[in-house]
């Protein structure tokens, strides 16, 4: 097949916000015990974190990661993880029925994510607590000196705040399996009550009110409409979740789930901007997609889970190779609404449907899906560019007119570096050229590209460098005209200077 790409300067969505590319740690499962914290560990530090966790977190360049939840946080009581640790209680933790011992706490995740050199986006509990319980979180971490709650947090140790900016007002508080799930109405009022607290005691904070738990629920849109009339004025963002499994084993139908994402995209967008036109507002809503994911692997071990275990072993999806096409193409939805799209997690960061995985006390590895994310967010910060694409089309059981080549273009911060992120989607070779006379004198500095001899390959522990990616030579620019052989089920990196 043939298929053409143009690109022009002008053609510029939006500057990318890098909290795009921000990740996701749960009190769930191995991603805090056994994942960043691990004190037995031969490589833990002082405060028992993995020392090699955080370095894989740096690599990845992880601006922001979400915590503590997640369904976790909606049957969270903060104050359980602060103080002497021997002191903290056990507790059952009802969203993923385990024994949560409390070992990890806001100022341990405020400390681990200083060191991974990142930010922290912190939930409060909408689910069995309120804007008690909140307005005192943020009272505890952001503010400095000479109240009950900020006065604990220095005499636990911590003399200057920890300065949290952005908040999440609960969690999928539309799912009926949340711990106190709420009607819209209920949520409405309940997130609007508890932002304006929380914004009184410190207003440089941003929030993020819950959307839709994924595109599939019943109540999306209207969810967001009765949120909205209720929190629009108090609130930033609105968050949304989505994870997609190739259950049935299609593999043209479970990459074309990006179109899938693209529409949902739009139809929040256009539900949150509904909104402001009935309330005659200047301000918009962004929107926070802090959960997004390849999510199914692990269902059917997850059914023989044994209940009240300390960080079990739970939702470990080991992911393939045509997982890591579909997180290249979520990543290209993304980016082509930067213009919206402000925060993004990929949900989570170590262990639980995680990029990175380790053995309790041994060894870490890279999954399949670790590159995408790391090409995307090592290279894509600049400005996003939107690409003309002309390709073939395909139809699967659920999309009609797939394209089979997706890309997206990122101009450099320093306007030094065009970088195409192009997946082809085909089980065929793309030829394809690339009309590049908007950048006279450019050439091709680099081109990755990962590719796989078989969709299902993954790594490991034992083989952690099996699917890899890996650089290209396969392409010729000639008087600012790009043609390039895009790799059957490939995805691409094509960095231009
Ligand atoms: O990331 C795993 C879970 O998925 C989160 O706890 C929840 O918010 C979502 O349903």
């Amino acid at each position: 097949g043939k298929a053409v790409m143009k690109l022009d300067r002008d053609f510029q969505i939006g500057e990318i916000d890098k909290r795009i590319y921000g990740s996701f740690i749960e009190h769930i499962g191995r991603a805090v015990y056994g994942g960043i914290y691990d004190p037995g560990h031969p490589l833990a530090d002082d405060c028992g974190f993995r020392r090699d966790v955080i370095e894989l977190t740096r690599e990845l360049q992880v601006p922001i990661v979400r915590y503590p939840g997640g369904n976790f946080v909606s049957g969270y009581n903060w104050e359980d993880g602060i103080g002497p640790k021997d002191k903290r209680p056990k507790r059952t933790e009802l969203a993923w029925f385990a024994v949560e011992n409390n070992q990890m706490g806001t100022d341990e995740f405020c400390e681990w994510s200083r060191r991974a050199g990142t930010d922290v986006m912190m939930a409060v509990n909408l689910g069995t607590r309120g804007a008690d319980a909140a307005r005192n979180l943020v009272e505890y971490c952001n503010f400095s000196s000479g109240t009950y709650w900020s006065d604990l947090r220095i005499q636990n140790g911590y003399k200057e705040p920890h300065n949290v900016r952005l908040w999440n007002l609960g969690n999928e508080m539309d799912g009926p399996w949340q711990i106190g799930h709420k009607t819209a109405q209920e949520y409405g009022r309940l997130a609007s009550e508890t932002a304006k607290v929380m914004k009184w005691v410190d207003p440089t904070i941003e929030l993020v009110a819950c959307g839709s738990s994924n595109s599939g629920m019943d109540t999306c849109y209207d969810w967001e409409t009765t949120v909205l009339d209720h929190a629009y004025d108090f609130v930033d963002y609105i968050s949304m979740h989505q994870y997609y499994g190739n259950q049935e084993d299609d593999t043209p139908n479970f990459l074309a789930n990006t179109m899938d994402m693209d529409h949902f995209i739009e139809n929040i967008i256009a539900t949150c901007d509904y909104i402001q036109a009935k309330k005659r507002s200047k301000k918009k809503i962004n929107i926070s997609f802090d959960e997004w994911n390849v999510w199914y692997h692990a269902f059917p071990e997850n059914e023989k889970a044994v209940k009240w275990q300390e960080g079990p072993s739970f939702n470990e999806d080991i992911y393939n190779f045509e997982d890591a096409l579909l997180v290249g193409g979520m990543l290209i939805s993304l980016l082509r609404h930067a213009n919206r799209v402000k925060v993004a997690c990929q949900a989570q960061l170590v262990n639980v449907i995680a990029p990175i995985m380790t053995e309790n006390g041994g060894r870490i590895w890279k999954q399949t899906i670790y590159y995408p994310y790391l090409h995307a967010s090592v290279y894509g910060r600049g400005t996003a560019l939107d690409v003309l694409v002309d390709s073939p089309k395909y139809d699967s059981k659920d999309f009609t007119d797939v394209p089979i080549l997706d890309a997206v273009a990122v101009e450099s911060e320093e306007k030094d570096y065009l970088t195409i992120f192009a997946l082809n989607k085909g089980m065929q070779d793309l030829v394809t050229d690339c009309d590049l006379r908007d950048y006279p004198g450019c050439h091709v500095e680099e081109m990755l590209v990962y590719t796989s001899p078989d969709l299902k390959l993954s790594n490991s522990a034992d083989c952690p460098d099996r699917v890899v990616p890996h650089t290209s030579s396969d392409y010729k620019l000639e008087d600012g005209r790009l043609t390039v052989k895009l790799a059957a089920y490939s995805w691409n990196v094509i960095r231009i200077r």
